[in-house]
């Protein structure tokens, strides 16, 4: 089992490699299934189906995401509705030939539930366009099941919503309960065919939003940005039976997709490759007015306006009281009944001559039009033959389209067509008196705008002037967030110093929790009672201010329950602060290597703090999709909750790498002694491996309660390495093991032995000399989870003696001016 794992790890490591192989590597069959982590990918490797975890959980699902970006992407989920909870899960053909998810006690999570008859032979291809394809043989139509047919989320390419009249079967895109749950959420996305065909969201399945009817080139009155490349068509089959939308892009140069989110709002995102990060490029359903049946009967929308709803012209709200508090979702009356109504329709024929049109221009139309293949000039007077016709509206590409009974959802839009309401005679004719009314308003207005506006800008250039300085001030955070950096940082709140200054007491010195890397860290309480820690750079510190930079670009990506939450920055003249969620534990060094406190610490405390450690660096390393190497892992720097959770902090000299990007080399080696791998030291390597090292010193240092740098001097001369390496292979646990737990009641009762003895192992391997022999995180994980039984035999660490330097160790500190002798041990 070890084998398999560290057999996909090295596949994900070396790019080259997997493209050798990767015509095989783009299916599954009965003989090969995947096991978490391991993955497939599409054969020209735009797509990848595999496992992976969301923030803040340790669920894990089978899912297509893309593959070769650094944001983890997801477009699909099989088990969204029953997540794994551990790394154990298998994707596998079952012996009935369905695609199932498995989890570690083989029970079925989630099946691809077809009946097929020829299971030895069956394959799951996952296609270039993100298909996920159930087969017998290499038959093309022979498609048992298809992901593209069970969406998820997102709408991609070459993908077909429908629905099909006749059976009631429907091909829905179906929201995620939240951001970081995939599970079914309330909205949905589908074609509805109507009379004429529309796409709707609905919510709960009650209609939530609308097209617009399709006019065989656009849907009525949707409106997409001027300068969109994609759009949508809708197709019909032969017998008008079922309905399908299709989305295409014209402009290939950017990966495209559309999401329904949690809220119902439905976007386009395309991959800025220069902001490294998705940006919608348009959203449907935008403005209030967009919710179905907002104004409700006879009520009509316009989001420019306030408020957004007024009645159509000849009607009144059935609510006065309640359409003045704004609840407008009872609608509209008719005051004057129709001539046709009161002639009480007996011939039809009668009393056409009193009724008329009202004319609106460039309207969506209303929900549920009837449709007849009518020219254009005729539409009036079939409307008007018919009592029960309250509107009618044309256009070319559907004919004449008109509504009885109450019209819902009318609303202004610049994409639309001119509505017809049917009126009596007697309320158009006001509409003509008043018309001239609204002229003259119109004309008095204008008089008075100007003459205001020429005062309001009298004023505003005077203060304009007043507030040049502040202006400035704020142009140039602004300048910061969109263009120092380079990334796209709208999701980071921007504090204002005053809010910061509030909140610490002015920066009192007694608010002050410590120091950190680049500056003092303030402990505060926001507004709301919010409890936070804000982080302030010294001024005039250049090197701090890189840091700074750093930080605000790693962790603004990030999202994970063992990575301390950046709540936003502040960035104001020479200000600039961080404010970060408050740990009341603060940091684990504190409590680790204090003789009065450390017995909180039992071993059950410490296995959780060691694990979580674990998964926040397994985040960081490989499901983030962006590979972060944090270079400085030690004890200081991992903050404790209330209720002592790690999380991992400080990302100031965190480096991002490249989607295939393993190591790197830096002049600069910046870190901290004790914690950083030989190779990094003495040639400035760094990758996965030294995070590995760190973590490694980290963990024996977590089941020692002794600080690796406290061995100085010490009788043997070992480091705390060479002590724990001594001892281990001398089969002495006890010496190694902090004596608080060794006493501890809990100790001795639960048999925890096996388990420390385990982890001091698992840290041992994580120190070796050479990195190629220490395991990457998700091995790691694996291996003090017990998934992996076998552990290797650790060779012999580096740095076994003690270290040379006996200044204060824990400084971070610069080496460029060391000389490498100096450290190559004796
Ligand atoms: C995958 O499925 C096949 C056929 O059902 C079965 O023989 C095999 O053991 C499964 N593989 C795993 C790893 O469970
Ligand atoms: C599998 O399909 C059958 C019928 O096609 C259905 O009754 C059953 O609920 C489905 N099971 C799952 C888990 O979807
Ligand atoms: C698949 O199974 C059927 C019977 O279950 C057998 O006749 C056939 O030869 C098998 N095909 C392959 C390729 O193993
Ligand atoms: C991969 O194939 C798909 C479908 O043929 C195509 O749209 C896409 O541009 C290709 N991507 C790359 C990177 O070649
Ligand atoms: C989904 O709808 C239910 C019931 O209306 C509501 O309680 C819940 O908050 C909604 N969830 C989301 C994510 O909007
Ligand atoms: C495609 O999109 C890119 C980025 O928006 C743009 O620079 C380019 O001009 C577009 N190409 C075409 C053919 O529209
Ligand atoms: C609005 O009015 C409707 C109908 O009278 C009522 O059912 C609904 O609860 C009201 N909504 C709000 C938010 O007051
Ligand atoms: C039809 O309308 C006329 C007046 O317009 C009325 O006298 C007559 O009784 C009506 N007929 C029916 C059947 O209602
Ligand atoms: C009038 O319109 C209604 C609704 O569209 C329809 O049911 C009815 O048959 C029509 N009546 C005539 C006489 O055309």
């Amino acid at each position: 089992m070890g084998k398999t794992i560290s057999c996909s790890v090295v596949l994900s490591l070396i790019p080259c490699f997997y493209l050798l192989f990767a015509t095989a590597l783009d299916t599954i069959t009965p003989s090969k299934s995947i096991k978490d982590p391991e993955f497939i990918i599409s054969q020209n490797g735009t797509f990848r189906l595999g496992f992976f975890s969301l923030a803040n959980s340790n669920n894990r699902y089978v899912g297509i995401l893309y593959h070769q970006i650094p944001v983890q992407t997801v477009v699909w989920v099989a088990n969204r509705n029953r997540p794994l909870k551990d790394s154990s899960g298998i994707l596998n053909i079952s012996d009935d030939g369905n695609l199932v998810v498995l989890n570690g006690k083989t029970e079925i999570l989630w099946s691809s539930n077809v009946t097929n008859t020829a299971p030895n032979v069956t394959t799951a291809h996952l296609s270039d366009l993100g298909n996920l394809v159930l087969s017998n043989g290499d038959d093309a139509g022979s498609s048992l099941w298809e992901s593209f047919q069970h969406p998820s989320n997102a709408f991609i390419e070459s993908m077909e919503i429908s629905t099909d009249v006749k059976k009631g079967r429907k091909v829905e895109i179906k929201s995620w309960k939240s951001h970081d749950d995939p599970s079914d959420g309330n909205f949905s996305f589908g074609i509805e065919p109507f009379n004429v065909p529309e796409f709707v969201i609905w919510n709960n399945n009650q209609l939530y939003f609308r097209s617009g009817p399709w006019n065989g080139n656009m849907f009525i009155g949707l409106i997409l940005p001027t300068v969109a490349f994609s759009w949508f068509s809708v197709v019909a089959d032969n017998r008008q039976q079922t309905f399908f939308i299709g989305y295409e892009d014209s402009n290939h140069s950017m990966l495209t997709y559309c999401e329904l989110d949690s809220q119902g709002k439905f976007s386009e995102r395309r991959w800025d490759a220069e902001k490294g990060n998705w940006i919608k490029s348009y959203s449907i359903y935008h403005t209030d007015c967009d919710v179905y049946g907002k104004c409700g009967e006879f009520g009509m929308c316009n989001s420019k306006k306030r408020p957004i709803c007024s009645c159509l012209k000849g009607f009144k709200p059935r609510n006065a009281e309640e359409w003045s508090r704004g609840n407008w979702s009872s609608g509209c009356f008719r005051t004057t009944p129709l001539q046709c109504q009161r002639d009480n329709n007996n011939g039809s024929g009668a009393g056409q001559g009193d009724d008329g049109f009202l004319e609106m221009k460039m309207m969506n139309v209303p929900a549920f039009p009837d449709r007849s293949s009518i020219v254009n000039g005729e539409c009036k007077d079939q409307c008007l033959k018919n009592c029960s016709c309250v509107a009618y509206a044309y256009d070319a590409g559907i004919g004449c389209m008109m509504w009885s009974g109450d019209l819902i959802d009318v609303k202004e839009s610049s994409r639309g067509v001119d509505l017809y309401i049917r009126l009596p005679a007697s309320e158009l004719d006001k509409g003509k008196s008043s018309k001239v009314i609204v002229i003259t308003t119109v004309i008095a207005g204008i008089g008075v705008i100007t003459i205001s506006a020429l005062f309001l800008r009298c004023r505003m250039l005077k203060h304009k002037r007043r507030n040049k300085k502040r202006k400035h001030i704020k142009f140039c955070s602004e300048n910061i967030r969109e263009n120092s950096i380079g990334v796209k940082l709208q999701q980071l709140p921007l504090f204002n110093f005053e809010e910061l200054a509030t909140a610490t007491n002015n920066f009192n010195h007694a608010k002050m929790l410590g120091k950190g890397g680049f500056g003092p860290v303030y402990r505060g309480t926001l507004d709301d009672g919010k409890e936070i820690a804000v982080k302030r750079l010294l001024k005039a510190s250049g090197q701090g201010l890189e840091e700074f930079m750093n930080e605000v670009v790693v962790i603004s990506k990030l999202q994970h329950r063992n990575l301390v939450r950046l709540l936003g920055c502040c960035v104001e003249g020479e200000e600039k602060m961080l404010a970060y969620e408050y740990m009341p534990n603060k940091s684990l060094d504190a409590l680790l290597f204090d003789p009065a406190k450390q017995d909180v610490l039992d071993w059950r405390k410490r296995f959780n703090i060691i694990e979580g450690i674990s998964r926040g660096l397994l985040y960081l390393h490989r499901d983030s999709r962006l590979k972060i190497i944090h270079r400085d892992l030690k004890a200081s720097n991992i903050l404790l909750d209330e209720e002592l959770n790690p999380k991992i902090s400080d990302f100031g000299m965190a480096r991002i790498f490249g989607g295939n990007q393993n190591q790197a080399n830096t002049k600069r080696v910046v870190g901290t002694y004790g914690y950083m791998s030989p190779e990094y030291v003495m040639r400035g390597q760094f990758s996965e491996k030294s995070d590995v090292f760190s973590f490694g010193v980290l963990l024996l240092e977590v089941v020692s309660g002794r600080r690796n740098t406290s061995f100085c001097n010490d009788q043997y001369a070992l480091s705390l390495l060479g002590y724990a390496w001594k001892l281990w292979r001398e089969g002495d646990i006890c010496g190694i093991v902090d004596k608080v737990i060794l006493e501890s009641e809990t100790y001795s009762k639960n048999g925890n032995e096996k388990e420390i003895w385990r982890c001091i192992h698992v840290g041992l391997l994580c120190v070796q000399e050479f990195a190629k022999d220490r395991p990457t995180m998700p091995t790691v994980v694996s291996m003090l989870n017990s998934e992996i039984s076998d552990l290797s035999t650790p060779k012999q660490p580096a740095f076994i003696e003690a270290p040379l330097m006996s200044h204060d160790v824990e400084d971070r500190v610069s080496l460029n001016d060391v000389t490498l002798t100096n450290l190559d041990g004796r």
